[in-house]
């Protein structure tokens, strides 16, 4: 068990590749925070993962929302006494040409892929400067290159980038990389690109933060990290 007595909170982890992170790092033996805004699905994922043995609880909120964002982290030290890493997941995607791209669906974009990184590093670098945190930014290989039809996401993608390697300057104790996969089969693949076949399983990007979790030394200060 190498993520023994480390608590780990994983946005949007109720369904999707989120949902693949928190039981992966929970058989890794990490106490798991699984957050999103669907009670059913963080509830039936931190159930199923106390069932098979690992240590979960489950905590409603919206990234958008700092109040939300304020009482996952508090309840996650209340709960586990510290918090040592963090994947913020969670994301919102958008297939549409930019003439076509509704104003209230580009800020929708930006505000959970942009604005939900930044409230969390914004309120949980502070908890984690004393000791040792990790930082895993879910960006995508559309936050390298622009991919028609994908101009919000891309955008938004780009600016976790941003975020993660201007944050990453910023600390002395928090080891902050951003996590570049390409397309992945989750209900977000299926929904954005119908009858088409993703480049890797939800299973695989788990493995991948799990390695980063296991081992952080392996990653440079700030990396993009790609897997295709
Ligand atoms: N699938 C791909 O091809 C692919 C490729 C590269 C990168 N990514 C990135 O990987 C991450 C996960 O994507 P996915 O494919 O698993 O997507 P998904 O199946 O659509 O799942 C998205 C997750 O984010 C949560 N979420 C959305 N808005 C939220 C909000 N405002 N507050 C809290 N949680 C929110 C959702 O839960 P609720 O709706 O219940 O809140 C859900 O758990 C995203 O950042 C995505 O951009 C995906």
């Amino acid at each position: 068990m190498k993520l023994e007595n480390k608590s780990v909170i994983v946005t949007g982890s109720g369904r999707g590749i989120g949902e693949y992170i928190a039981k992966r790092l929970a058989r890794e033996g990490a106490n798991v925070i699984v957050t999103g805004r669907t009670a059913r699905d963080i509830e039936n994922v931190s159930k199923e993962i106390n069932d098979a043995g690992g240590r979960s609880i489950f905590i409603k909120g919206d990234v958008t929302i700092e109040k939300d964002v304020k009482e996952v982290i508090h309840k996650t030290i209340k709960e586990f006494g510290k918090v040592d890493m963090l994947v913020n997941n969670a994301g919102k995607g958008l297939k549409k040409y930019i003439w076509e791209t509704g104003v209230e669906e580009f800020e929708e974009v930006m505000d959970v892929n942009v604005k939900g990184t930044f409230l969390y590093m914004k309120n949980i670098i502070p908890e984690m400067e004393n000791s040792k945190g990790l930082i895993i930014n879910i960006s995508s290989g559309a936050g390298k290159e622009g991919i028609p039809e994908l101009g919000a996401y891309c955008a938004s993608k780009f600016a976790v980038i941003g975020l993660t390697e201007s944050a990453a300057l910023e600390v002395n104790n928090v080891k902050i990389v951003a996590l570049c996969p390409g397309s992945v089969d989750t209900g977000m693949f299926k929904r954005l690109f119908p009858g088409e076949k993703a480049d890797l399983k939800p299973e695989e990007v788990a493995q991948k933060v799990a390695d980063i979790c296991i081992h952080p030394e392996k990653y440079r200060q700030g990396q993009s990290i790609e897997i295709y």
